[in-house]
């Protein structure tokens, strides 16, 4: 197991991919702090995780709320290991129609308080005894290349990065590692909600087959077996990386032509 005896906190952790990476930290050995603004979501994930699971009502917008994520958990299990920043909202909305209430939405979720949770993780890390520890801001395929009317969105996501390798070098000689992982297309309610919005299901996934060159979309547990590692002590020396789980998306320049092609050769002088 690559996470025994590791305290693990999660926000937004109640469901979609944060409650896949709370069960994979959990089968991997670790206790989880199970954080989301939906009170039930976040216990009925931490239920099945018993003595080595805590439900911690969290609105990560609320400066207080985050602080006392951390005081509970430290209440509970006496040390922080290991915090995933996952709690994020999408957004899709025209560049000239964006407001400043719509900016606000998105970066008090998905920017600011990853900033802010880690510090307070950080300080209990560098407080406790072995100090040290290993953080994750879930980032997005986002971060790579980036779909039109998604200004906010992108701007919080590429400043996750950014974040994490500042912080990681800041922190690298005091024993925490700071990496990011940036998904492509989750089976959570994005999904379910773009199958929703298509004319049909076949030519849905028809569509997503030809953008996504492993031609499906990514289960949230197999994003929670990379932040396992990344977690564990195995991944040690990797600090203020970016690391892309995106089933190749953002290696595809364009998706293959329906047609077959003729044979393109250069031509010689
Ligand atoms: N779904 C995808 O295809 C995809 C792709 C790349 C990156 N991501 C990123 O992965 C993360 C999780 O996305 P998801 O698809 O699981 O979304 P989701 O909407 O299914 O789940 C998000 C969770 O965050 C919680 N949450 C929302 N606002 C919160 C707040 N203010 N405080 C605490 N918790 C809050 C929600 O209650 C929910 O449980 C996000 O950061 C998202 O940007 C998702």
């Amino acid at each position: 197991m690559l996470l025994r005896k590791k305290v693990i906190i999660i926000t937004g952790a109640g469901g979609g991919l944060g409650a896949g990476l709370a069960r994979v930290c959990h089968r991997e050995g670790a206790a989880v702090v199970v954080a989301d603004v939906r009170a039930e979501a976040a216990q009925s994930v931490a239920r099945p995780c018993g003595r080595r699971g805590l439900a911690v009502a969290c609105d990560v917008r609320v400066d207080a709320d985050l602080r006392r994520l951390v005081a509970e958990t430290v209440r509970r299990f006496g040390r922080i290991d290991g915090l995933v920043n996952n709690a994020g909202v999408n957004f899709a909305k025209a560049f000239l129609d964006t407001t400043e209430d719509d900016w606000e939405r998105v970066i008090s979720v998905d920017l600011k308080p990853v900033f802010f949770l880690t510090q307070y993780v950080c300080r209990q890390m560098l407080r406790q005894k072995p100090g040290g520890g290993s953080i994750i801001n879930i980032s997005s395929v986002h971060s790579q290349a980036v779909l039109p009317g998604s200004g906010p969105y992108d701007a919080a996501k590429w400043g996750v990065v950014g974040m994490g390798k500042s912080i990681a070098v800041e922190l690298a000689a005091r024993g925490i590692r700071v990496n990011t992982i940036s998904p492509g297309l989750l089976n959570t309610q994005i999904w379910k909600d773009i199958m929703a919005a298509a004319p049909s299901r076949k030519e849905c996934l028809a569509h997503w087959r030809a953008q996504i060159p492993l031609g499906r979309v990514i289960e949230p547990d197999e994003i929670g077996e990379l932040a396992a590692f990344l977690l564990s002590d195995r991944s040690r020396s990797m600090t203020g990386a970016n690391v892309l789980a995106d089933g190749g998306m953002s290696s595809q320049l364009i998706s293959k032509e329906p047609y077959e092609p003729k044979p393109i050769q250069g031509r010689d002088k």
